[in-house]
């Protein structure tokens, strides 16, 4: 197989989810330009819109909101339904846990399944209260109030975790102190300084200290990292060609994945490096070298935690041994990712073996055939997907469409781009 052409990822899913809810939060009209227009961006803003706000029905990549300020939401009558988006359910919790009304929280069969007391022990902490009709999962209900100021440490390091305690601290107007075991996104952060409210970072500590408002500010949404790795790693697998990806967020917390597909031999070029709304974005073009396997420290994790599958994929092409450990967290994802990516490279023919917090591949060349199981996981389809692109190699993968959450486009991109 040989790449050929360019291509332009859709927007970041984690500025995506973002930008909307700041924009409904914000007091006055936001523009949105590069919009994911993803079922679980479409999660987050029918959330808002059963919340009162006031954003377009059909979700598009170019929008203008007229937000109703910091107080602006309004108690829903129906069920908040998260789908199957994680960002959605953790950091609306946040903004929840700060309104006085009750919230019922809910999400599809895999949302249900992951931890939400990450979220509901800070906002607890801070004065909300939450109840859980079983277990750890979804339904949950939010019920918000006065909210006092916190001190946080944070036992997992998660973006959305600092997220829910920040967007608390300011619907609630307090202080919020996030510390994390090692630092993750900081796209909230980021966004939060662009419209005026006082974030500071001091290594693995986040503090947001209260402002009262939320200026309104337009987004650019630059293509998404976690979305580009998967052609990153299809150029690194290719037998010759190049590939350019335009327009790709190379903000550092999110660019390990890149690094260590480096690491492997992929050949990566960053061009017309820029800053584009608050975020650096850069052209990528990408072509193969040998690929060998590597170790993955891991520090690492957090800044390449959604593209471990793909990387497990590569991994099973590359000369010698991946071993990728402190993953741990993979397991709580849309499906337990640890289990479902060993599982299918074993049922392909690749030799796999998974460790309570990772995985261990040792690669070959030889054809992998077989039939793929998604559990409905967006990466994991992706992932396989762009393995069964590799001349040779025939996968089958049980649920093609899961990539809607994410990547609607997935299929026809790698088409257009894999000869
Ligand atoms: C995200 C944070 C990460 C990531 C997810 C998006 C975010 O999750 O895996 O895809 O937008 O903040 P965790 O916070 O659970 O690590």
């Amino acid at each position: 197989m040989r790449v050929d052409g360019s291509l332009r990822v859709p927007g970041d899913k984690s500025i995506s989810h973002r930008a909307l809810m700041f924009a409904a939060l914000g007091k006055g009209e936001s523009r949105v330009r590069g919009l994911l227009c993803s079922e679980d961006v479409k999660s987050t803003a029918g959330v808002l819109r059963a919340l009162g706000a006031t954003i377009p029905g059909v979700v598009a990549t170019e929008f203008t909101v007229r937000g109703g300020g910091l107080r602006g939401l309004r108690e829903s009558a129906t069920d908040l339904d998260c789908g199957n988006s994680g960002t959605t359910a953790r950091l609306m919790s946040g903004i929840l846990a700060a309104i006085p009304f009750d919230s019922r929280v809910t999400g599809d069969a895999s949302l249900s399944k992951r931890p939400m007391k990450r979220v509901a022990k800070p906002l607890e902490a801070m004065g909300a209260k939450f109840a859980f009709a079983t277990g750890d999962g979804l339904p949950m209900t939010v019920h918000g109030g006065l909210l006092t100021g916190t001190t946080w440490f944070s036992e997992t390091a998660s973006a959305q975790v600092k997220s829910a305690v920040l967007l608390a601290g300011l619907v609630a107007d307090v202080p919020v102190e996030v510390h994390e075991p090692a630092s993750t996104r900081d796209h909230t952060e980021r966004m939060l300084r662009a419209r005026g409210v006082d974030v500071r970072s001091d290594g693995n500590v986040v503090t947001l200290l209260p402002n009262a408002t939320l200026n309104t500010a337009d987004t650019d949404v630059p293509g998404d990292p976690s979305s580009a790795a998967f052609f990153v790693a299809l150029a690194a697998m290719s037998t010759g060609g190049s590939l350019v990806i335009d327009h790709v967020c190379v903000n550092s917390s999110r660019t390990g994945g890149f690094e260590m597909l480096a690491d492997m031999g992929a050949l990566i070029a960053y061009e017309d490096i820029h800053d584009d709304g608050g975020e650096p974005v850069a052209r990528l073009v990408v072509s193969a070298r040998q690929l060998r396997g590597i170790t993955i420290d891991p520090t690492m994790v957090p800044s390449l935690i959604d593209e471990l599958p793909i990387i497990a994929c590569v991994a099973s092409r590359a000369h010698g041994e991946t071993r990728v450990t402190g993953a741990a967290e993979l397991r709580v994802k849309e499906s337990d990712r640890i289990a479902a990516v060993v599982q299918n490279l074993k049922a392909i023919g690749a030799d796999a073996s998974e460790l309570p917090d990772g995985f261990v591949i040792h690669g070959s060349d030889r054809p992998l055939k077989g039939k793929v199981t998604t559990y409905g996981d967006h990466r994991i389809a992706m992932a396989f997907g762009v393995l069964g692109a590799v001349d040779g190699n025939e996968i089958e993968i049980d649920d093609r469409d899961c990539v809607s959450v994410s990547y609607p486009g997935f299929w026809s991109d790698l088409a257009r781009v894999a000869r």
